[in-house]
């Protein structure tokens, strides 16, 4: 028989250290942990959220439907401080601001708070993964419709296209429908020139200009909500010669520094 394989050897090293004890009101089990998943949730106040479980997204191939038709349940349990490892406790769904609705929580809508680490334990008596999300939450700034730490960013380049689309807002439009979207830059509403285009969840730029740079929010009506999503577009301009720079502060600066030192 071939030794085992270093790699398996890691491999067994990390799950082990991975399975940690979940306590379960008397019952100590072990559970596969999955520490805390990379995508973080950053709402603004007053805002719906749909937190997802991710186990279903990208840690085991079942979806929750065929989790539930095998006989594995669905718990959420939520520490307050944002530190994997802080102490967690049962969520108990009472009211109707929080909902545990299939294979995720909704928040209609979420608080401050709720701003905290959540892990979903999916088990039965032999078998139980754990994973935690973390959920942000933030006023806007003042007199402004953004949180300025909760922007998304994206770069253009001057004269070419760009399209800003309107970020993780799926669980927020009907399927089969076209999403009622409206886009401001700096919060106010705004006339796009002729050469800008608002696409189903983007707005599309033909030729990108120097003062398109600047914070665009897209406003997605969901039911009796609105949901935000705030992108900061940089311009960069194409020099000859293959040089870049960030226009955000200032391309013509760029151009008298380097003109000045002939
Ligand atoms: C779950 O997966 C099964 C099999 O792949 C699929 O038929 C079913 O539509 C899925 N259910 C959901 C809610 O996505
Ligand atoms: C628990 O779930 C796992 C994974 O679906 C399954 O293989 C196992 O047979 C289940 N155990 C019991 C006791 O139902
Ligand atoms: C800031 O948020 C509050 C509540 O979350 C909202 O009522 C208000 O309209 C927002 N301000 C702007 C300028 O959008
Ligand atoms: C974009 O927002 C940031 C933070 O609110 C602000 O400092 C910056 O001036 C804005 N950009 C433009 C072009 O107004």
């Amino acid at each position: 028989m071939r030794p085992p394989s270093p790699l398996l050897i890691l491999l067994y090293v990390t799950l082990s250290r991975a399975m940690k004890t979940v306590s379960k009101r008397g019952s100590v089990d072990l559970c596969t942990d999955w520490s805390v998943d990379y995508l973080k949730y950053r709402v603004l106040q007053g805002e719906p959220v749909r937190l997802k479980c991710a186990l279903f997204y990208g840690y085991i191939r079942a979806n929750y439907s065929q989790a539930q038709s095998v006989g594995l349940s669905l718990m959420w349990y939520r520490s307050t401080g944002l530190g994997h490892g802080d102490f967690e406790e049962p969520i108990s769904f009472n009211g109707v601001r929080m909902s545990k609705e299939e294979d995720a929580i909704w928040f209609r809508p979420a608080d401050l708070q709720d701003v905290g680490l959540y892990s979903c334990v999916l088990r039965n008596s032999t078998y139980c993964m754990k994973v935690s999300m973390s959920l942000h939450v933030a006023e806007n700034d003042t007199d402004l419709c953004y949180n300025s730490d909760m922007r998304h960013m994206e770069k253009a380049e001057l004269s070419k296209s760009k399209d800003i689309t309107c970020p993780d807002i799926e669980d927020y439009i009907e399927p089969g429908k076209d999403p009622h979207i409206i886009w401001f830059k700096e919060c106010r509403p705004k006339q796009w020139r002729a050469s800008i285009l608002q696409r189903r969840d983007s707005l599309s730029i033909r030729e990108v200009k120097e003062d398109d740079i600047g914070n665009y929010t897209c406003e997605v009506t969901f039911g009796a909500f609105v949901v935000h999503r705030t992108t900061e577009l940089t311009v960069t301009g194409k020099m000859e010669g293959g040089m870049k720079r960030c226009t955000s502060l200032g391309y013509h600066f760029f151009f008298l520094q380097r003109f000045s030192a002939f």
